[in-house]
């Protein structure tokens, strides 16, 4: 028929966005685990937080990402899309001890290969 709509074609978003990709991360006092991310630039991302023993927070000032990890491991997660180039230093935005300060991870997005 001239006029019908396939509705799941009609509701669909205008650009299919891929899955985001899933990287688990844990804290704990006083680093992340892993400490350092690479992802691609333009990469949509799921971070899937857990804390090791009390609560932390993760920050990536860059993506205004800024979470806060409970203690008991519950995980919370965030997503964002990488969509600059460079390197962003992962923060811990809870307190959390002695070393908080210190509590430090790098994101690592990397340009997207000219084609
Ligand atoms: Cu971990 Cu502050």
């Amino acid at each position: 028929m001239l006029h019908q709509q396939d509705p799941v074609a009609a509701s669909a978003p205008p650009q299919v966005q891929e899955q985001p990709r899933t990287i688990e991360v844990v804290a704990k006092r006083f680093t992340f685990e892993p400490s350092r991310i690479e992802v691609t630039e333009g990469e949509r991302i799921r971070l899937v937080m857990t804390s090791a023993d009390g609560v932390h927070g993760l920050e990536i000032k860059k993506f205004k990402v800024n979470k806060k990890i409970p203690r008991g491991g519950e995980a919370v997660t965030i997503e964002f899309v990488a969509n600059a180039a460079g390197q962003f230093p992962i923060l811990c935005s809870e307190y959390c001890g002695s070393d908080h300060d210190d509590m430090k991870g790098m994101l690592v997005v990397v340009a997207k290969p000219v084609r």
